[in-house]
């Protein structure tokens, strides 16, 4: 078995709580339209979308940085864009994991250029140790330590990402 870092339960109800200030945020009657970042996030976005009250919509989009394995290369490259436009909306983007910075700092940009009435950012996870570029994020789930992680929809080489908690494959501590 891989071993445990967040199990479910813990999972989610950080998750309830992140749901409950992006709503505060973002004001009860205002349509929140998340964008989740493929592949990694798709778990983490079915989690959200359930537990936030009031009037949602979501689309999806695909990144991909350049390389295999553990270490993220800082070459970002978009493998799918949205099906509708974000102008006037009020957006969150959905993230797994903050690593270096670089994907999400490529994001916010192409994103914000499509004149969003907001622009938010949700991360379920984040490696402060890790970080290259001090790209902002309105909300973080868990900071960990620098640790390769798999499972709830984070994956190593696309294995894992059926696992219903976070676990570690690396070998460290
Ligand atoms: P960044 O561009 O370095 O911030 O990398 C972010 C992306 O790298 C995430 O969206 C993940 O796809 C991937 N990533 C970074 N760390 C991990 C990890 O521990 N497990 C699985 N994927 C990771
Ligand atoms: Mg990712």
């Amino acid at each position: 078995m891989i071993p445990v870092l967040i199990g479910a339960d813990d999972l989610h109800g950080r998750i309830a709580e992140l749901a409950a200030d992006i709503r505060s945020d973002a004001g009860p009657g205002t349509l929140v339209h998340f964008v989740c970042v493929l592949k990694g996030a798709f778990v983490f976005l079915a989690d959200l979308l359930r537990v936030v009250e009031g009037p949602v919509s979501c689309d999806f989009l695909g990144v991909a940085s350049y390389g295999a394995g553990t270490m993220s290369s800082g070459q970002v490259k978009l493998t799918k864009d949205l099906d509708h436009p974000l102008k006037g909306r009020y957006v969150v983007v959905v993230e797994d994991i903050l690593d270096t910075g670089h994907t999400l700092m490529y994001l916010q940009e192409i994103l914000a250029a499509r004149e969003p009435a907001a622009l938010r950012t949700v991360c379920l996870l984040s490696k402060p140790s890790r970080r290259q570029i001090d790209v902002p994020v309105d909300y973080i789930g868990f900071e960990i330590a620098d640790r390769f992680v798999v499972g709830y929809g984070l994956d190593y080489d696309e294995a894992y990402r059926n696992l219903p908690y976070i676990g570690v494959i690396d070998e460290e501590g």
